[in-house]
């Protein structure tokens, strides 16, 4: 594929919502009849689940014939990525340094429920917020001038769920990266002492409340460093598996849009295709 293509990187592509995503994104992105050809990276940390969804896809989308192998202009390749294998990124990100020369939209999606117990808490972080911040923490220098990244947070990553306090300390215009680690390790602490509800906090979407706070983060130093990139957090809505089309709705309008989105403020939530309150 030559380096004029566009190419999309979606995290956690082979169920799901990401699934519905890569697909939506080939089908949306060919209907608009673009000169440029898109490849789209779907990632996955198993490499048969990985590979079997894109021969699936490929099959899926056959019949349309938007994929080069039947005339069209989408290519789909099946890279490993494992969001908490840092390695797995790397290489990933060596890969397509040297294949594609950047990448111009990556959709964070891959990510896990929020059961509870302070290593259920642990193991969703470490995939939530520390992968997601992981990968974009090493690709970012591959996102190219008018690139975006979309961050598939939940409903639950959202103000609502926090008390009055805590909801303060999220919302803080200065709040940083390192400000915004430090109050997860807050709730981390409070969950291992079993003190989490006195201080405020929910058992369930704090990891999507620091996806949708990261996104907010990058979104205005993106702006500040001069950088044409813009950063968003979604919720796809509650989505069950077989309904997932719904899911990918919004995250594939912010992969895609050339109107309304460019125009919008970097770092905002987003819901049914809409910039909401956090
Ligand atoms: N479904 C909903 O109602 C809903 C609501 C709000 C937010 N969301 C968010 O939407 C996103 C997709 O959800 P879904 O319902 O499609 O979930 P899903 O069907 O469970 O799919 C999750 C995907 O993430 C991948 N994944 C998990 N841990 C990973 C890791 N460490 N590295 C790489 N990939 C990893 C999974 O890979 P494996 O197949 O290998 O496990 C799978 O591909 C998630 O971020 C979720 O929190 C979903």
């Amino acid at each position: 594929m030559s380096s004029a293509a566009k190419i999309i990187l979606v995290t956690g592509g082979n169920k799901g919502i990401g699934y519905a995503i890569v697909r939506n994104l080939a089908i949306n992105y060919s209907n608009s009849s673009p000169s440029q050809p898109l490849t789209i990276l779907l990632t996955a940390r198993n490499p048969t689940l990985g590979q079997n969804s894109t021969e699936k896809l490929n099959e899926e989308l056959k019949p349309k014939n938007i994929l080069v192998n039947d005339g069209g202009n989408v290519d789909l390749k099946y890279l490993r990525m494992d969001l908490t294998d840092e390695q797995s990124i790397k290489d990933a990100k060596e890969i397509i340094e040297k294949d594609y020369g950047g990448l111009d939209v990556l959709i964070n999606n891959a990510g896990m429920g929020n059961a509870f117990d302070i290593n259920v808490v642990r193991t969703t972080f470490a995939t939530n917020f520390y992968g997601t911040l992981n990968v974009i923490n090493n690709l970012y220098p591959l996102v190219r001038p008018n690139g975006r990244i979309v961050n598939v947070s939940s409903w639950l990553g959202k103000s609502h769920i926090l008390s009055d306090a805590l909801k303060q300390e999220f919302a803080k215009e200065d709040l940083d990266m390192d400000g915004l680690i430090s109050l997860l390790k807050r709730f981390e602490n409070a969950v291992e002492k079993d003190t989490y509800i006195q201080e405020g906090w929910p058992p369930y979407g704090v990891s999507k409340v620091g996806v949708s706070i990261m996104s907010r983060i990058l979104g205005q130093r993106a702006d500040k460093e001069g950088k044409n990139i813009k950063v968003f957090a979604c919720d796809p809505g509650w989505v069950k598996t077989d309904m997932a089309d719904q899911g990918a709705e919004t995250p594939v309008y912010l992969a895609l849009d050339e109107d309304v989105v460019p125009k919008s403020q970097n770092g905002t939530f987003w819901k049914d295709c809409k910039a909401v309150e956090w």
